[in-house]
């Protein structure tokens, strides 16, 4: 029997399906006849129930990162989400402290609370905008910057910078777009290391003062230290940029559960983790086989390309009793994986949390009357990456909005 007709959904999907928002059912047609399925248009594995993504994120000896052609060292250099074992722990090492929940939240939450009230006093007197531009993005870069050390006089060009590394990960076969990140990363450089030798000499308590006194025990060199920020700078973008669409999106579509959170505002970080359940940024993980091995009984050959889909896990109802309803108080969300799991599991998940809570409590109160504008629509689409592509809402009387038009 071929691989073929062995698996005979895996044959027929495309990955325009597994874009589409409106793809639950086919996701659980997958985890329910073939969890570990063969995706014969890429030649990959897609990994669909939670119990066996659970396992592939779990085992980092048999599901490694560290293989040549891995896009994100092309774009990104030699960084924690490319290594494995000890190697990933010494890169790793330096910055978990500084990530901790409570190191986080003392850094952190003044910075936030400052970012989204400064957006939120700039559009607070229009009564309807885009929200990815007004808010989400500038949101998302201004606090990146932060972590960096950047502070927001930098923060268009770390938008470029990043726009570049995004570029070069979708490009990293095009000699052109691998080029143009190489000079994202020297202007990265450019800021960075001056900074780095200013703290050096004179430690202070921000972050990255922090890890370089870390580091200085483990990373073997500055170009270590760079690739993990340039990795970190990667990763605190779009990500939450899109946490942020999403949760908007999912909440403006169940206005019940606004109302549950205006009466109890203490939900809101539950409100976020439902939502990133529901609509996760990151839709998958990349792993690769490093021997000949099995998953859930499906033979996987050495060097195959393994990938644990987030967005079927997360819907499992194994896991998820009715998984494709959003509910804020559902009890069992913060088992799931938007975040990843196991080694690599995401080194700014609990900053993401604060600037989720921070961020959508303060548009929903500041914004009240806050409502998809339905003149716009737009919905929650990619594979790899998933948001809207734009999301347009108004605010204020039904009647402001109207004469604005
Ligand atoms: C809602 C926002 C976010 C989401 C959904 C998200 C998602 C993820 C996921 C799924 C992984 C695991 C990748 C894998 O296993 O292959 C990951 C790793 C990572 N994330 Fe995030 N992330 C978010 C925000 C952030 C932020 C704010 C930072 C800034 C520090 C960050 C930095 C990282 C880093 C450095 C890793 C690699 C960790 C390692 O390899 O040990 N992420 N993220």
């Amino acid at each position: 029997m071929t691989v073929i007709e062995q698996f005979p959904l895996g044959a027929q999907l495309r990955l325009a399906d597994l874009e589409r928002f409106d793809n639950a059912p086919l996701l659980h047609r997958l985890r329910e006849h073939e969890p570990v399925t063969w995706f014969a248009e890429h030649g990959v594995w897609l990994v669909t129930s939670k119990a066996l993504v659970d396992q592939v994120q779990l085992d980092p000896v048999r599901f490694v990162v560290d293989v040549p052609g891995n896009p994100q060292r092309i774009v990104l250099g030699e960084q924690m989400l490319v290594v494995d074992g000890e190697e990933h722990s010494r890169h790793r090492g330096p910055f978990a402290p500084s990530f901790r929940y409570s190191a986080v939240r003392e850094t952190f939450t003044d910075t936030v609370t400052e970012r989204v009230e400064q957006l939120l006093d700039a559009i607070a007197g229009a009564s309807g905008a885009e929200l990815a531009a007004a808010f989400a993005n500038p949101f998302a870069v201004s606090v990146a910057s932060d972590i960096l050390g950047l502070g927001i006089e930098h923060v268009e060009e770390v938008h470029d910078i990043y726009a570049a590394f995004a570029e070069g990960m979708v490009g990293y076969r095009d000699p052109a777009a691998v080029a143009h990140s190489a000079l994202a990363r020297e202007r990265l450089a450019e800021f960075l290391v001056p900074r780095i030798a200013h703290l050096r000499a004179r430690p202070d308590g921000s972050l990255l003062s922090s890890v370089i006194g870390a580091r200085d025990a483990g990373l073997a060199d500055d170009e270590e230290l760079l690739a993990n920020l340039r990795l970190i700078l990667f990763g605190a973008i779009e990500t939450v940029e899109s946490m942020i669409l999403n949760t908007t999106w999912a909440l403006l579509h169940h206005p019940a559960e606004v109302r549950r959170l205006q009466e109890d505002p203490a939900l809101w970080p539950a409100a976020v983790q439902e939502g990133l359940r529901l609509i996760p940024p990151v839709g998958y993980t990349d792993r690769w086989a490093s021997e000949d091995t099995e998953i859930g009984g499906v033979p996987i050959a050495r060097g195959d390309y393994v990938i644990p889909v987030i967005h079927a896990a997360n819907r499992d109802p194994a896991a998820f009793p009715d998984p494709d309803r959003f509910d804020i108080t559902r009890g069992d969300n913060r088992q799931n994986l938007s975040f990843g799991k196991g080694t690599h599991m995401c080194l700014g998940v609990n900053l993401a949390r604060i600037q989720g809570a921070a961020a959508l409590r303060r548009l929903f109160e500041r914004l009240s009357g806050l409502r998809l504008d339905e003149a716009r629509p737009s919905e929650p689409e990619g594979f790899n990456f998933r948001r809207p592509p734009h999301l347009y809402v108004n605010w204020g009387s039904a009647s402001a909005s109207r004469v604005r038009r």
